[in-house]
């Protein structure tokens, strides 16, 4: 298995400054290191280049209406999946270190590039990332990608988004917490599959992950696994910009990646990750990139024993 670290410090999706040393705070917690150990061959491509909000005009937020700095963040997404397909293409798993959620449409519509059957996705996440810039309460990027990929309501109309990156029948939402009403309203008539924080207290997280790889992986190419830190409760990560209280633990996390890994080494399953919404401004001891770094080495097949 070999493995190539695209850092992406994008934060023009976020509110929050800070998750643009997200890259910098996951590689000081050596993640070669991390990756090592999981016998990964491992290299590192450095830093995409990407707008800094105090050189972006303000003038780009009215200019795309209600999903703010879309023009920018859309130039990045290209740049981004243009880097991952090439990373696939070399025969490495392009591991995408945040940056803001947003990143994750660069790597989905690179992982999507040359996929003949297409990719499906699962999303570990406390949101849905399922709005729109008409739905978006907010405006921020960050909680829209997962719709970008499906290429749902005003991006039908966005050149890079208009051919969806994956199809909603293999998309997994994996220990959701946190919609808002229009959104929920939209996961609920696509045909994603979603797995709330309940269903992982009832039925645990082994089975629900287990189901989750079944339905992401039925009839396509490979998957694309998205991990946002806040996947994870914020007292076992307290340094991401959107957290909700009532996530799973650090060793639920550990076993849900871990599953991934031991699917991927008997057929060759994953595609590309990412790894997002690290803030190191937020966090105590660059806790929460650690775990990150930990999360992704098991990802990547690191074992025990
Ligand atoms: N649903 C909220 C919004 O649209 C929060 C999204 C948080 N997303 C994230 N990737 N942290 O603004
Ligand atoms: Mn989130
Ligand atoms: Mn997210
Ligand atoms: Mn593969």
């Amino acid at each position: 298995r070999s493995v190539r670290v695209l850092g992406a410090p994008l934060d023009l999706g976020a509110n929050r400054r800070g998750v643009d040393m997200g890259p910098s705070a996951i590689r000081y917690a050596d993640i070669e290191a991390e990756l090592a150990a999981a016998g990964v061959d491992c290299t590192d491509a450095g830093d995409l280049d990407v707008p800094r909000l105090e050189t972006s005009s303000a003038a780009s937020r009215e200019s795309t209406g209600n999903a703010k700095y879309l023009d920018e963040i859309g130039r990045v997404t290209e740049t981004l999946a243009t880097e991952v397909a090439g990373t696939i293409d070399d025969g490495a798993v392009p591991l995408v270190l945040g940056g803001d959620h947003a990143v994750a449409m660069g790597s989905m519509f690179g992982a999507a590039r040359n996929a003949e059957d297409g990719i499906g996705v699962i999303w570990f996440d406390a949101h849905g990332d399922y709005n729109t810039p008409e739905t978006s309460p907010s405006g921020n990027v960050h909680g829209m990608p997962l719709a970008a990929a499906h290429g749902r309501g005003e991006f039908a109309d966005v050149e890079w988004a208009e051919t969806p990156a994956v199809s909603e029948e293999n998309t997994v939402l994996v220990g959701i917490r946190s919609l808002d009403n229009e959104e929920r309203a939209a996961l609920r008539e696509s045909e994603a599959t979603v797995f709330t924080m309940r269903e992982i207290d009832e039925r645990g997280i082994t089975a629900v992950v287990e189901d989750a790889l079944e339905i992401a992986t039925d009839g396509v190419d490979g998957i694309h696994v998205s991990l946002d830190l806040d996947w994870l409760d914020p007292t076992v990560v307290p340094g991401v910009g959107t957290p909700v209280r009532g996530g799973v633990n650090y060793r639920e996390a550990h076993a849900a990646l871990e599953l991934v890994a031991e699917r991927d080494r008997e057929a060759d399953l994953l595609r590309s990750i990412d790894v997002v919404e690290v803030n190191p401004i937020l966090d105590r001891d660059n806790r929460t990139a650690e775990v990150a770094a930990e999360l992704a080495a098991s990802a990547c097949g690191k074992r025990i024993l």
